[in-house]
This record gives structure tokens, sequence and C-alpha cells, in this order.
């Protein structure tokens, strides 16, 4: 007779189903950072449709997706999936997985039991519309990615998965590299394949931004194996060996360059022309990489906010930046003379399809992608592993956690018999004479304009003194603190005296939206403030200031000192300040802008 639960690593007979499995599982009440959300814990297996497969995991891999789920944010997935009929309160997630097949629904028959298969994360309902007739299901209205949406992913002993998902196990990997590389793999595929014209070609090049990461790390093997010309970017030289080791041409290291961010305000002459000289700086070390002056026909995006004024800039004329996600931020900004003129195009892209996530599995069994797994974990050490991503202290590649499998290195079923070899791409040499290219078509910005240098430093308009608070300080205290200062904002120090945050008038408002006073009353500056506390120093120059405050959409920053590694606030420098100092008008003291509350 069946049992009702099977320890973990011991193997239920071949298709045999136990009523009960382990599971790792978020549940509302702990949302929080990894290690404090997700718990152990013995669940029922869930019934299968008849269009569904239940399989048996061997290996999970590893994705931000879950960390995000047991945030609780930006989506409550539990509250979510209640909402829309589905009774449980918790939730089992896991976006990849190898495994063995031990039940079919009746409508199955792509895979049978005892399969060896690794599952793709897109779900739809196989009645939508847009996923009939051979539409992409990408456009659904009911694509859910599976164990992040849906639940039931691959942290428990057996997964609930849609039949299209499964896809044949490359037989020369181990159940945890298996598990490692589709959801990533199948997303830089849709990217760098799924986009018609765009579609990547033999010999374009293409500008692979986090190279060594999750993503990167596929996006320059499947630009290789399509006979393209990847160049990635890294944050740090040591990284540069492991992207040319999957075939990267060479890297950028982006730590040289500083003009990151959103684009200044195209009538800030002097700052747009500032972030001219850095985005050309970077289109030359492309140049340099290759050796000689081609821009790339792709850009592979995902950090978005503080790169895609550059993506859009380094793109070659027809070019397109694709993007999947926006790490960095939301806020895009793109020169519009840019995008018509020279007729680029900003993707946008999700997961995949069957079609795609079968073009990575192939290159994969061909052994033309590796799935750069870098770290595997053991069962009990799913929330350490989500922990590292949270904290962006994993390493480079993707990481697999055992499930089924009792050891690492099992599973390998065949060795990898043809593997093609991916040739290194051999370039001409030769130094670029030129500047890097300029828009044909005339722009105001243009040339090499002087001008008028503007000596004025902060000190000499500065507000000195800060209104504070403390992290614990309940924010209808700091909305009193507001008003009766008549200022628009707050630092929070914390106790070693380094700026923490800052609250905003903003901030405080949207604290009220949709919450009673009960609910505010309960909240604590730290939970409002916004973290990334805009600075400048004293000896800064107000035009640049000034650059920094029109492209993040601020009339005001904070200027601190640095002391030992902290920020230590000093004083307030604003838009009125500037118009002060621009007309000899003496500072406005009068007003409580700058004494401090503590
Ligand atoms: N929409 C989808 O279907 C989909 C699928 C998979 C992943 N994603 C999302 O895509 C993003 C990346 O995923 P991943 O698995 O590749 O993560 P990852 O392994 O953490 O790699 C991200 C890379 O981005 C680079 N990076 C970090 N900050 C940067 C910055 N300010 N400017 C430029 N590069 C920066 C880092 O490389 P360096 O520090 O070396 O530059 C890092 O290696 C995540 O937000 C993920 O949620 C979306």
């Amino acid at each position: 007779m069946a049992k009702e639960l099977y320890a973990l690593g011991e193997h239920p007979p071949l298709g045999e189903v136990p009523a009960k499995m382990h599971a790792w599982l978020v549940r509302e009440d702990r949302f929080g950072e990894p290690l404090q959300a997700w718990k152990q814990e013995v669940v029922d297996v869930p019934a299968i449709a008849e269009d569904e497969v239940l399989v048996y995991v061997m290996a999970a891999g590893v994705n931000y997706n879950n960390v995000w789920a047991g945030l609780g944010v930006p989506v409550n997935v539990i509250a979510a999936r209640n909402k829309a009929g589905e009774p449980e309160p918790f939730h089992i997630g896991g976006s990849d997985a190898s495994g063995i097949v031990y039940k079919v629904g009746k409508a199955v028959t792509n895979v049978k039991v005892g399969d060896e298969v690794v599952v793709h994360c897109g779900t739809w309902d196989r009645d939508d519309p847009q996923a009939q007739d051979g539409k992409d299901p990408m456009y659904a209205n009911s694509f859910r990615i599976w164990g992040y949406e849906t639940n039931y992913g691959s942290f428990a002993q057996f997964t609930r998965v849609q039949d299209h998902q499964c896809l044949p196990k490359p037989r020369h990997l181990t159940w945890e590299a298996a598990s490692a590389y589709m959801l990533v793999g199948a997303t830089a595929y849709r990217m760098l394949h799924g986009w018609d014209e765009h579609a990547i070609q033999k010999d374009d090049v293409v500008l692979i931004w986090g190279g060594a990461g999750g993503l990167g790390s596929m996006a320059i093997q499947i630009a290789r194996a399509q006979g393209a010309i990847p160049i990635a970017v890294v944050s740090s030289d040591d990284k540069i060996d492991y992207v040319k080791s999957l075939g990267a041409v060479g890297a950028i290291n982006r730590s040289r360059f500083t003009h990151w961010g959103m684009l200044p305000h195209w009538k800030d002459q002097v700052g747009y022309a500032k972030w001219l000289k850095g985005v050309r700086e970077f289109g030359k070390a492309i140049w340099d990489v290759l050796g000689e002056k081609k821009n790339p026909k792709l850009v592979f995006e995902h950090p978005g906010e503080s790169t895609i004024p550059t993506s859009i800039f380094v793109t070659e004329t027809g070019g397109m930046v694709v993007i999947c996600a926006g790490t960095t931020g939301y806020n895009a900004t793109v020169d519009l003379r840019y995008l018509w003129m020279r007729q680029k195009r900003l993707q946008g892209s999700h997961f995949a399809n069957d079609v795609q996530a079968k073009g990575v599995n192939d290159l994969v069994i061909e052994g033309k992608v590796d799935p750069c797994l870098s770290r595997t974990f053991t069962y009990e050490g799913l929330p350490e592993a989500h922990q590292l991503m949270f904290a962006n202290q994993h390493p480079h590649g993707n990481m697999a956690i055992l499930v089924g499998a009792k050891e690492l290195g099992t599973g390998i079923s065949a060795p990898l018999s043809a593997r093609e070899e991916v040739s290194a791409v051999k370039l001409p040499i030769h130094t670029p004479e030129e500047f890097y290219a300029q828009p044909r078509v005339a722009l105001s910005y243009e040339g090499t304009a002087a001008f008028a240098k503007d000596a004025t430093k902060v000190r000499d308009i500065l507000h000195a003194g800060v209104i504070t608070c403390t992290p614990a300080m309940p924010v209808d205290e700091v909305a009193r603190l507001l008003v009766d200062y008549g200022i628009h904002a707050v630092v929070v120090l914390g106790s070693d005296g380094g700026a923490e945050g800052v609250v905003s008038q903003t901030d405080v408002v949207l604290a009220r939206q949709g919450r009673t006073k009960e609910q505010i009353a309960g909240m604590t500056a730290a939970s409002i403030m916004s973290p990334s506390l805009l600075t400048c120093r004293l000896d800064d120059s107000v035009t640049d200031v000034v650059t920094l405050m029109t492209s993040k959409g601020v009339h005001r920053l904070v200027v601190a000192d640095e002391r030992n590694g902290r920020k230590v606030p000093i004083g307030v420098v604003s838009m009125t300040d500037v118009i002060r100092g621009m007309i000899g008008a003496p500072s406005d003291s009068s007003k409580c802008l700058c004494r401090d509350a503590n």
C-alpha cells in the first residue's frame, strides 16, 4: 500500500503518488526577507487537470521572483490567487525544475510516466484565444509564471505543471545543472530571437548588460551560438575572464564611467554635454573591444533606468534595445531624437513561449549553451540561497537546490556526444581614429559648444542645518514636523548619525492613500521613507547640482559630509537657493527650513 508521505530523497516507486509531500512554503503572516518567509511544511500533493502533469522534482532553480513572493511585494501572490478563487493560504514557489514525470492527465500526449524532464515556467489556459491558432501565448490574458503567479512550483517533492511546459532533460547534465538554466535561458532566447526583423544574425554586434549574471551568461552563449559578436558589460575586472569564457569577444567595466541614470534635462546644456561626453566614451569603449567602429545591432537590457539612455544612444541605426526588467528603476528616459531620426526600437520582452523555450533547450542539449551553475544548495539551504540573492551576494551565473536528488552530481544518463565548440571570432585590430559617431541629423547639442563657467559652489548658497527625525518616529509626528517648520522633507538619521533616508511631503501623503487613520498610527518614518537619499557635497558646483536635480525631477538636495563611510547631513540646497544666488538675494534663514529638530 502506498505510503502517505515519503522522506526527502526516498523516491516513491515510479508512478506512485503519495497523499502528502514535503514543501517549502510562504504564508502571509511571515512575509519578509527569505530567511523569515520560507518554512518547511508538509502539505497535500495537488490534484492535476487533464492537460496537467505531476513531476517528481529532483532539483529546483533559484530566481529572484521567489524573493519577491516571500517579501509579499510588489504583489501579494497568495492574496491575488485567493481573490481569483484558489483557496490555498500558502505559496509553494519555484519556477525552474528538473525531475521525473509521475502522473499525467488524460489529455496529455507529449510526455509519459518515467520521462526525465526540465520544466519551463510559461503557463496559459489552453482555451485562451491568444494561445490558439498559432498565436503567441505570451500575449494571452491568462499567461502566468508557474511557481510565482501560480502555486505548486518546484520547491516541493511534487510540482503541478501544464503538459507543454515539459521538455526533455539534457542527458549529459546533472539534475542540479538541468534545473538551473530554463527561466533565464528562455527569456534571453526570446529577447535575442523573438523580434522579427531584429532577430539576431551572424556577425551582429550585441551589447549584453550584466554579462556575468543569470540572464547575461545565457545571452552571451545564445548570441555566440548564432555566430553573433557579444560584448559584455560587467562591474569589475575579475568578471572579464568569465564572460570571455562564455564567448564574449570582450567586456567593458562599467565602473569606469559615471554618466549613469536618467538623462539630464534636454534644456540643461551643460549637464547634457557632460552626459554626452560620458556616453561617447562608453561607445568608444565598444569600438575598442571590437577593434573597429561598429555599433551594436542589439542591446540586451535589464538594468533599466540607469542604463537605458546609454543603450539607446549606442544602438546602431535601425537597431533594437530589448528589455525584460528594470532592476535599477522604471523611469527609462529616452532622447526621442535618437529614437525617431535613427529609427531605433525599444522593445519590452517577458519570458518565452514553447518554441523559444525549446530553442534554448536544444542549444543546451547540443552543448552550445552551458547552464552556468555556480552553486548548489541542499534542500535545507533554500532560504539561504534566496537570502544571498536578496542581498545581491549570490555568485556568477545560476544557483540550484537539491530536492529529490540525494547528492550532487547525479542524473547524467549519457555523455555529451558531439559538443559543438564555438570558435572565437577573429576581428581585425585597429584603433578607431574618429570620435564616437554622432547622429547625422543636426541636433542642438552637437559640436563643441563653449559654456560659460559658473564657479559658484554649493557652500555659497547653502542653508546650513537640517531637520531630522529618527527611523522610529511615528508618521503623524513626521507630518507635524513638516507643517510646523514649513519644509518639504525630513532626513531620517540612524543611531550612528548617518542619513538612512528621507521622508518627503509626497511620502507622507502617499502613506495616507488607501489607509485608515488607525493604520497610519502604527507606521513610522522608516516604513515610508525613500531609502535612496539624493545628496551633494559642499564643494560641488551649483551647475552639477542643478543637473542632478533636474534629471531626477526634484527641487532640493541634502548636502552631506562623508564621515567614516556615513553620509552626515549638514544642510539643504534647493532650486530657490539657486535662484537667490542668481539674483544675489540673501539666503532666507528666517524660513525654518534647516533647523535641527533633534
Ligand atoms: N521578464 C522576465 O521574463 C525576466 C526573466 C528573468 C529575469 N528577469 C529580471 O532580470 C533581472 C536580471 O536577472 P538576472 O537573473 O540576470 O540577475 P543577476 O544574476 O543578479 O544579474 C544581474 C546583473 O545586472 C548587473 N547590474 C546590476 N546593477 C547594475 C547597474 N546599475 N547597471 C548595469 N548593470 C547592473 C550585474 O552585473 P555587473 O554588476 O557585473 O554589471 C548583475 O550581474 C532581474 O530583475 C530579474 O528579475 C526578468
